[in-house]
This record gives structure tokens, sequence and C-alpha cells, in this order.
């Protein structure tokens, strides 16, 4: 009977990415994928370290592998990878006696080998080695879960050490993938049916390709844009201070390219962020945000926002509130400050902003950030908007949702088989994270939809 495994993923879009890479791995190496602790002779966590809540999770999840140990004497293997494996290396062996394997962000590959070899070693193995080498992996080996969008890494890693961050020592440094690789990748999506192309990177548009000196981001972009099948691009997270006026002339002229940007800008205060040496000031960024728009006036913008980091004042904080008010986020993710190892904020700054007004922090941002939303989704209510189809409802067959190339979240009614194309919806009802509407044809009148998928 085939070994099964089972993948848990924590953390950001390119970890859930690696885990495809990783999953694809495991079933060219004869494996079966279960949902199942129980059921699973491989348990791989896949892991963050971006907040120290992230980091717990991997001690809560092996915590719980172990009291499946103690109830029902099943014990999995576990291979522990991602950005906690790359940071504790052996230290993880330390502190669970479960964990076979430990790998690190750049030898995802090695898991296969290293499981079978880890089935018979006397002790765990541990390889978190950081090869300086270009990134590659074999094409057709991800396993993709999602029948419409496919995730393609174009960076990985990152050299601007933003003093909060720990992605630099877990990533490692910036190393850029091939143009022709990505391009194959991309075309090998489009060949599976995939409508919509992520093209992911710590710092996105940092790009230039090792393999063509003439081609940057845009150049990428207008690469990817010509891949026939391909109908939407987008991409995360871009650094405001790499939006050239090529970049946004790209996303102007290049209709496939979603009218959406996640531009991270984590505060504010042009004093806070030098101190998290973002090399942006809040200026600036509102200088680009004003190029943005007037270049894609219906472009949607999201951000990052970190509170409570060192030495955030009453009106260093009141700088971030101002700045969310002027440029009016359509989303924003934002998070207390916490201290990282390595990182020059946790070695050189001390964490004093109190826990409990870092809360207050978060919580007075977080209701601004959600009366602005629901503003901003209330005043689409009576549009019609084009959707891609990408969510089917696992409780109602004929409950869909598709997002706008803004990246509204839309949720109507229709038909199950709908999934993957894209069409006219009109807007009926709004709240903070999301609209409702019905599906209509190109003349407004409405689309019917089988009438016996309806509950
Ligand atoms: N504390 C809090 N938030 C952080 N982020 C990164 N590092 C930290 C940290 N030490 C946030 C940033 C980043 C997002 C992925 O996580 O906002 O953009
Ligand atoms: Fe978490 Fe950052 Fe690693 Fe992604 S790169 S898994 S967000 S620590």
């Amino acid at each position: 009977m085939a070994r099964k495994y089972l993948i848990e993923t924590y953390g950001c879009q390119m970890n859930v990415h690696d885990s495809e890479r990783m999953a694809g791995l495991l079933e060219q190496a004869g494996f079966e994928r279960t949902d199942a602790d129980d059921d699973a002779d491989l348990v791989v966590i896949n892991t963050c370290s971006v907040r120290e809540r992230a980091e717990e999770k991997l001690y809560s999840r092996l915590g719980h592998l172990k009291g499946l140990h103690l109830r029902t004497g099943h014990a999995p293997m576990v291979a522990v990878t991602g950005c906690v494996a790359q940071q504790e290396g052996a230290q993880v062996l330390a502190r669970s006696k479960l964990v076979d394997v430990v790998i690190g962000t750049q030898r995802l590959k090695m898991l296969p080998v290293l499981v079978a070899q880890a089935a018979t070693a006397p002790s765990a193995l541990v390889d978190i080695a950081t090869p300086y080498d270009e990134p590659t992996f074999p094409l057709g080996l991800t396993r993709r879960d999602d029948p419409v969008k496919g995730f393609v890494t174009i960076v990985e890693g990152c050299n601007d050490f933003c003093t909060y961050c720990v992605v630099p020592y877990t990533r490692g440094h910036e190393r850029m993938r091939a143009k022709a690789e990505i391009l194959r990748e991309v075309v090998e999506l489009a060949a599976a049916g995939r409508k919509e192309v992520q093209l992911l990177g710590q710092i996105v548009n940092h790009y230039q390709a090792p393999d063509d000196p003439d081609c940057d981001f845009a150049g990428l972009l207008e690469a990817v844009h010509d891949v026939d099948g391909i109908e939407r691009i987008r991409f995360s997270s871009p650094h405001p201070r790499h939006c050239s006026a090529r970049m946004i002339a790209a996303l102007r002229d290049l209709p496939k390219v979603c009218r959406h940007l996640h531009l991270p800008v984590q505060s504010g205060s042009s004093r806070i962020l030098k101190a998290m040496r973002r090399r942006h000031t809040r200026d600036e960024y509102l200088a680009l945000v004003g190029r943005l728009r007037d270049a894609l006036p219906d472009i949607q913008l999201s951000t990052d926002m970190i509170v409570g980091f060192p030495g955030e004042t009453d009106q260093d904080f009141d700088d971030t509130m101002s700045l969310t008010e002027t440029v009016r986020f359509h989303n924003m993710y934002s998070f207390k400050y916490s201290p990282r190892p390595n990182t020059l904020a946790a070695e050189r700054l001390p964490d004093d902003v109190p826990e409990a007004e870092k809360t207050r922090r978060i919580m007075t941002l977080q209701a601004a950030q959600k009366h602005i939303q629901a503003n901003l989704n209330a005043s689409a209510v009576g549009r019609t908007v084009t959707v891609l189809v990408d969510t089917k409802s696992r409780r109602r067959s004929w409950e869909l949702a598709g997002r706008t190339a803004g990246n509204t979240v839309v949720n109507f009614p229709g038909n199950p088989s709908w999934l993957g194309s894209t069409l006219d919806v009109v807007i009926e009802r709004a709240g903070a994270f999301g609209v409702w509407g019905r599906p209509v044809s190109a003349d407004g009148r409405p689309i019917a939809y089988p009438l016996t998928l309806q509950e």
C-alpha cells in the first residue's frame, strides 16, 4: 500500500507554493495524499517565522502530534521545513523528539531523499544549506490544487534587511529565477487550463532576468502577458522603492495585468520608516500612490502595516492613521510588532511599546480601515463588474465567488461549472470584506442558472 503524506502550511503565498512543490515531489516518490493525521505516514510542517505567533504554531502542532501518539500509538514520520527550520536548524530537534527531518527553505527538493534516509538513520537529519545557485525547480512536478490560479516564483530571498524582518535570514539572499524557466512554467500553467498566474517574490519588482540583461520586471510582465491562455496576471509583493515609471506604464498598457497593487507601507511616520530602514518616506509613498492613480484611475491598493515598532510614539501612530485615511486602501493586513531573531531591530532597539498599547493601536487602526473598506465597497453597489470565478462554496453548491481585477471578492449565485470563467456581475449589496451580486449578460440581463442546483 502507498505511504501517505500530509502537509500543513503556515505563512505566506511563497510557503503555500513551496508546499505545492513538496507535494509534487512526494507524489513522484510514490506517496499519496491524506488529510488526516492518524492516516499519515509522513507529516510535513512547512513553517513561518515572520512573527513569534507564527513560529509558535510549529510547536503547538508538534504537541498535537505527540498527543495523537500518546492516545493512539500512531507516530508518523515528521519533517519540519520552511522558515523556522532554516532559522532554528538542529535546535528544532532539541524541542521535540518527534522530528525526523529538518529542511531549510533552499533545500526543499531534498525532502523525498531525506525522508527515505531518515527511515533507517540512527538520528534525525538536518539540511539547512544555502547554496549560492539560481533557484530552479523541475517543471511539471508541482501539485496544483487550485483549478483557476497558479503561483510562479520569480525571485527568492531578499537583500533589503528592513530592521524588523526575519526574511533575509530565513529565505536567504536575493536570487532571480531565469526568465526562460519562468516562461516555461507559465506556458505549462496555461496548458493545464489555469487562467490566472500569480508571480511571487519577496520583492517581486526588483526582478532582473539572469538570462536576459534587457529584461527587468516590466519586461517580464510583457513576456508573461504574451502567453496564450493566461487571462490575468497578479504579483506580490512589490516594494514602493522599485515602482519605476516603466513598471507603472506596463501596468497601464498590459490589459491582463490586474488593477490591484499590494504595496506594503509598514508605517505612516517617516521617522519610524527610517528606523525600519524601509528606504521610502511617507511623502515618497504618497507621491507614488498619486502617480499610480494618475496612470490607472481604477487601481485598487492594499498594504501591510506594523504598529508598535520600537520608539513608535502617539504622534507616529497618528501619522499611520492619517496615511490610512488619506490613501483609503481597499484592504490592509496589520500586525503588532514582534521582535524576530537576528534582526537589527530586535538586537538594537528595545521593544518598548507596551503590549496593551500595541493592542489599542491595532484595534484603532483596524476599525478605521474596516470603515474605509466598507465605504469603498458600498460605493460599488449598482455597478457591473467583471469577475474571474475562482471559488465554489463548500456548503451550498450554487454559491460561487470570484474576484474583480481590483481584487474585490464578489459572491453570487450560479452554476459550479462556471469555475474558471469570466463573467459580469451586478453588485447589489456590500460589506467590509466583499460584495454580493447577480450574474448578468453583456446587455445587463440576469443570467439563469439551473434551478436544480438551487437549495
Ligand atoms: N513584526 C510584525 N510584523 C511583521 N511583518 C514582518 N516582520 C514583522 C515583525 N517582526 C509584517 C510586515 C510584512 C508582513 C508580511 O508581515 O508587515 O509586510
Ligand atoms: Fe513567513 Fe516570511 Fe517565511 Fe513567508 S517568507 S513563510 S511570511 S517568514
